[in-house]
């Protein structure tokens, strides 16, 4: 987490469910072996998103950004017995590490990997979602937006990461920080669109939970 005090930030983990064995394993390979570990969702915000799946228990879930999969395997942990989780990265040297572990967990077969630039990749996507996790390149969110708003059912959920990027929100903009633009705009769009409610969750780098009406 990013924004409290540390001894909060410690109190809160020692008072929340343990991270699972299994994704213990999967963030020491990361670190290990893959570059950028900071990309993983980490063991407090994957039980938030293990929780929020929970209680939606979705038939569908749509995942932009898997990297090595750990929020894939938090949000499966939700999943109805027959529902499927269909996960998109761009990056190829990720898919065998990925899948490793999503043959290592319960979830397995229930498991979908796209392998491309998720523009690209959620047209071709003839499914509707109930749950939509938006964490891949933030440039692109208003893009991903809308390109899912239509696959999401009734009382669907988007969780988007990363909207609070680091508190540059509130610090004045460098014409140059394309990213930090785009994650304004992103936020705006989704307190707009009147298709959808939502709250900014101030968990980790910023959590936006967003029900489609
Ligand atoms: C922050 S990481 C995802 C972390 C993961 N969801 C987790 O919680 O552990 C972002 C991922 O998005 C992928 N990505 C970046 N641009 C993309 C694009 N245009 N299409 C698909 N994936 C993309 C990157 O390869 C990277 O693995």
């Amino acid at each position: 987490m990013y924004f409290l005090p540390e001894d909060l930030d410690d109190y809160i983990v020692a008072h929340s469910d343990a991270e699972p064995e299994l994704l213990q394993q999967l963030t020491r390979e990361t670190y290990q072996k893959i570059l950028q570990p900071i990309m993983l969702s980490g063991p407090y915000q994957g039980r938030v998103l293990s929780m929020i799946s929970k209680l939606k228990q979705p038939k569908s879930i749509l995942e932009l950004g898997t990297f090595t999969g750990y929020a894939t395997l938090c949000l499966a942990e939700g999943l109805q017995k027959d529902g499927e989780i269909h996960t998109v990265d761009i990056n190829e040297e990720l898919v065998d590490f990925q899948r490793k572990y999503f043959d290592k967990s319960a979830y397995g077969n229930q498991i979908f990997q796209h392998l491309g630039n998720a523009l690209d990749i959620i047209p071709k996507l003839e499914k509707n979602f109930d749950l939509i996790f938006i964490d891949a390149d933030k440039p692109n969110y208003v893009n991903y937006f809308h390109l899912i708003i239509d696959k999401l059912n009734p009382g669907g959920i988007i969780l988007s990461d990363n909207v609070l990027w680091h508190g540059k929100v509130v610090e004045p903009l460098d014409a140059k920080d394309a990213s930090t633009k785009a994650v304004l705009e992103y936020n705006t769009l989704l307190k707009e669109d009147p298709r959808i409610e939502t709250v900014v969750l101030p968990i980790r780098d910023g959590l936006t939970i967003s029900r489609k009406k």
